[in-house]
């Protein structure tokens, strides 16, 4: 038996209600997961919440409220936004859940034994937007460049994780692939920088966050984000901790990730990995950032773009196209409600919509309309556009067939045919009912209610309008 395919997105920070950032990787993710689907491989899909840290310990405090009440909340918010875009995975990762702490406790029992954790002292720049010390490297003007504020001083005790000696294997991995990172320029990237930097240890714990994990050894420590998280890519799979026994799933076969967190994912998380002798992912897959006015869009920044005012606007599968035709995969993206509402009319309403309703009125009058699915193959171009993580080429791919039928329809004029010449109005609805076809057959992994209705349309001969004009 063939092992499932596994894709994760990040767990994501409890510490605010979501936005279209992360709706971005989780709409990207969905949509491979999918394609993976309708190529018949079993697939399992996580996505989660990072309840952990100093970040949400202090914005429940806010709020006036215990840590757990805070982030049960927002693992709400989260869940119902991926309920609204369509996002179909097969398992939420928390955690505070009581078997995911259990197992990354056993991890770090076995980590101190070995000497892999030890007790140490940090002095550096600790970013709380990031959870993490920073090095001087990515800072700029002493400012964190993801979250523009200068991080704290922080001195104090901490248990560290040894990094340096498994430097060279990992730079092996990345070089051969065997950890392969893509785009390409992000694998260039994090290249140069293990062929020029020696890998600091790690810290793994503070001592004054009670909103963590404890260390079994020293209960005065919790540990957060960075070990925590990481191991929910297996404790989601239901892994208890055992380095011997590991989930059929494993390993995992494509992390999905913003650029912001490459880096950790292409260094801590695999050495977490090496260390404990279980197999590293075989794909991480980062892309760019939303921008807004010309910055990461990010909750500490406060200036997200609400998914809940693209969902009203736009509709699911309008928001889950605006998304992902947004840019190239990989490259940042500057979002405006201006330039979405332009793009949603251009290509959703008059492009896609306008192509559906009128042929199916025209095939309205043939005698018997040929209304057969194609398929279940995809074309080849098309599949290795999808192989190739290339999302939005793959949607443009199929907006090349909208704008070329659109085009086809002014130059034959079928409403002139169908009075003059029959034979051949015959000939060319038929081509544009097939094209139609699969039309929705491609838009299954990314807009699959659209994809539906557009099938169900072609059985019955009648449409109502897919993308309304705003
Ligand atoms: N909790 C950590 C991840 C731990 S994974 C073991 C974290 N969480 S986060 O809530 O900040 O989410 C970061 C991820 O959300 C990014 O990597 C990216 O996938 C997505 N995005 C958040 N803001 C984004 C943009 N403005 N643009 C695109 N995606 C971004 O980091």
């Amino acid at each position: 038996m063939s092992k499932p395919f596994y894709i994760t997105t990040p767990v994501y920070y409890m510490n605010g209600a979501p936005h279209i950032g992360h709706a971005y990787t989780t709409v990207a993710a969905d949509v491979l997961a999918r394609f993976k689907k309708l190529q018949e491989e079993e697939v399992f899909f996580s996505t989660g919440a990072d309840e952990h840290g100093l970040k949400i310990q202090r914005k429940a405090k806010e709020a006036g409220k215990e840590p757990q009440e805070f982030v049960d909340e927002n693992v709400a918010r989260f869940q119902e936004l991926w309920r609204k875009l369509d996002i179909d995975y097969t398992k939420f990762a928390r955690t505070t859940d009581p078997a995911h702490k259990q197992a990354v406790q056993k991890v770090l029992q076995d980590l101190h034994e070995r000497g892999i954790i030890y007790k140490g002292f940090y002095e550096g720049r600790y970013c709380v937007g990031c959870e993490r010390f920073k090095t001087d490297d990515e800072l700029a003007d002493g400012k964190c460049r993801e979250h523009n504020m200068i991080p704290e001083l922080l001195k104090e005790e901490t248990y560290l994780m040894k990094m340096a000696a498994a430097q060279k294997e990992l730079l092996e991995k990345i070089e051969s692939n065997a950890l392969h990172i893509t785009p390409e320029k992000y694998k260039t990237e994090m290249l140069s920088f293990l062929r020029s930097e020696n890998l600091q240890d790690v810290s793994i714990s503070r001592k004054h966050v009670s909103w963590g994990i404890p260390l079994p050894f020293d209960e005065s420590h919790t540990t957060y984000v960075w070990v925590d998280a990481f191991l929910s890519y297996l404790t989601v799979l239901g892994w208890s901790g055992d380095k011997n026994t590991l989930p059929a799933e494993w390993p995992v076969d494509a992390q999905i990730i913003g650029k912001d967190i490459l880096r950790v994912h292409a260094t801590i998380w695999p050495i977490l990995l090496m260390h404990l002798g279980v197999p590293t992912p075989k794909l991480l897959l980062a892309h760019g950032h939303i921008l807004s006015g010309g910055k990461k869009m990010s909750k500490t920044l406060g200036n997200v773009i609400s998914a809940d005012e693209m969902l009203e606007k736009f509709g699911v599968d309008g928001t889950r196209y605006i998304l992902m035709s947004a840019g190239t995969f990989g490259d940042d993206l500057d979002l405006t409600m201006e330039r979405m509402t332009e793009k949603y009319n251009a290509d959703l309403a008059n492009g896609l919509g306008n192509l559906v309703s009128r042929v199916l009125k025209l095939a309205s009058q043939l005698k018997a309309p040929n209304s057969k699915l194609p398929t279940k193959q995809f074309p080849k171009n098309f599949l290795d556009l999808l192989n190739d993580y290339k999302l939005d080429e793959g949607l443009k791919y199929i907006w090349n067939i909208v704008s070329e039928d659109n085009k086809y329809i002014e130059e034959t004029k079928p409403w002139e045919l169908v009075k003059n010449d029959k034979a051949k109005f015959e000939e060319v609805i038929q081509k544009l009912l097939k094209d139609i076809a699969l039309i929705a057959h491609l838009l299954q992994p990314f807009l699959p209610e659209t994809s539906r209705k557009i099938e169900t349309a072609l059985q019955a001969g009648a449409v109502e309008p897919l993308f309304q004009r705003i």
